[in-house]
């Protein structure tokens, strides 16, 4: 008799079937995982910044420009329209706004409210905000216009992500 250890039929079997179960669980498993972490691994999409007008469009009164994104959400992609409030202030920079309100997000407009022919105007509660997207203290937004990132290149403006700007 050799000192070689011998498999026996039972464990050949055990070790036979638990080596084809973990290569069918691992094929079954291995799909479901890679469906699962499927958007974490895509490139995001959405965040570049987009040709929205020409700079020569951009006044030094507040126009509202728009323009469509192509957004992911998980496996959901869609098309999203967005829009800006864009002018040049007296140093002839370029700034655009967010027209959603920061009191429940309702859509403000620009000297709409002939009360306030100068400022953007909330018609849902009457938020009010200053052209340079300040609230105004005493209405119900407690928080500035969010400002998209931009930059101009070949004579064209590009605006990427709305950002907030903080408020009490
Ligand atoms: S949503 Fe704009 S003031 Fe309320």
């Amino acid at each position: 008799m050799s000192d070689k250890k011998r498999v026996s039929r039972r464990q050949f079997l055990n070790y036979t079937l638990t080596g084809v179960g973990g290569f069918m669980a691992a094929g079954m498993l291995a799909p479901m995982v890679r469906f699962a972490i499927d958007p974490v691994l895509k490139s995001k999409e959405g965040g570049d910044l987009k040709s929205v007008a020409s700079v020569d469009e951009i006044t030094k009164e507040p126009q509202r420009f728009e323009w469509t994104i192509d957004q992911v959400d998980g496996w959901y992609e869609s098309e999203v329209q967005k829009t800006a409030w864009v002018y040049k202030d007296d140093n002839d920079e370029i700034v655009a706004l967010s027209p959603i309100c920061t009191h429940l997000g309702c859509t403000v407009d620009w000297g709409s409210n002939d009360e306030y022919p100068n400022e953007f105007y909330c018609p849902c509660h009457g938020g009010r905000y200053t052209k340079d997207g300040d609230n105004v203290p005493g209405t119900p937004p407690t928080a500035p216009l969010p400002v998209f990132e931009h930059e101009t290149k070949e004579g064209m403006l590009y605006l990427g992500e709305a950002k907030d700007r903080g408020g009490a």
